[in-house]
């Protein structure tokens, strides 16, 4: 790669919190489905601008633990587009070398897309040109709370010692063990929120609030925003210069 290539500055891991669907459907005089439906295909165009812009791993808010308040139309509509999503695109994304991985509560999802969720992770394991992860039922609390439930529990059966216990022990038990933390998390449609996502994860993360609904968050959109991300100067606590 040449030295003053973007990649070179490019973040490593991307988290993206996709909102703005809804509003952008209303606008439109249409349910708030059809900008998701929208939204799913920004989803294929992100993932697939990732390698030419030097993005190794993409983490997306697809659902989360509080989602479920919606209605129950908006819930079993999105379930569906999930499902969806998973049939019509593994193929491409096993041929795109994409590694996919869900993180997030199982339990409360149908065990149907659960299997479909499964048979994904394990139909593109080998890969490793893009990491894409889709946060499914996942709230940053929730996640945490379900890793110290397990953490405990091996320390109540003698397998670890309580005292040996560090930040990084607890980063085992979480979801996203084996992903590096984010390096940028970008928010759509204006809001300057970040609703639960990945809480532990983006300690050190930098982040882009910026107007545009998810749907119409294009290809050129994203390197913008990688481009702007390259001239920030990142310190992790430390003073430099
Ligand atoms: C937030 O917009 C968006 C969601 C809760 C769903 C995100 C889902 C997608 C982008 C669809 C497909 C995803 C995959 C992985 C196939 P909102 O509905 O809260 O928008 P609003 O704030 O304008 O109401």
């Amino acid at each position: 790669m040449p030295a003053n290539d973007p990649r070179a500055k490019a973040p490593d891991h991307v988290a993206i919190i996709m909102d703005g669907n809804g509003r952008w459907a209303t606008a439109r005089g249409r349910p708030r489905l059809f900008g998701h439906q929208a939204g799913a295909r920004r989803v294929s165009e992100i993932v697939e601008a990732c390698p030419e812009l030097g993005v190794r791993y993409l983490t997306i808010f697809a659902f989360s633990t509080e989602n479920w308040k919606r209605t129950q139309a908006e819930v079993s509509g999105l379930m569906t587009l999930f499902r969806r999503y998973i049939l019509k695109e593994a193929q491409r994304l096993l041929n795109k070398r994409v590694r996919v991985r869900f993180i997030g509560d199982r339990d409360r999802l149908d065990p149907k897309l659960v299997r479909l969720m499964d048979d994904l992770e394990a139909l593109t394991e080998a890969n490793d040109h893009v990491h894409l992860t889709i946060a499914l039922n996942y709230g940053g609390r929730d996640e945490v709370t379900r890793a110290t439930r397990r953490l405990a529990r091996e320390v109540a059966e003698g397998r670890i010692d309580p005292d040996s216990v560090t930040a990084e022990t607890l980063g085992r038990f979480l979801d996203t063990h084996t992903l590096p933390d984010p390096d940028l998390v970008i928010r759509t449609s204006g809001e300057a929120r970040i609703s639960n996502f990945l809480l532990w994860q983006s300690a050190y993360a930098e982040y882009e609030f910026v107007d545009t609904l998810w749907p119409d968050f294009t290809a050129d959109k994203f390197a913008e925003i990688l481009a702007r991300f390259g001239k920030r100067e990142r310190r992790f606590g430390a003073v430099i210069g």
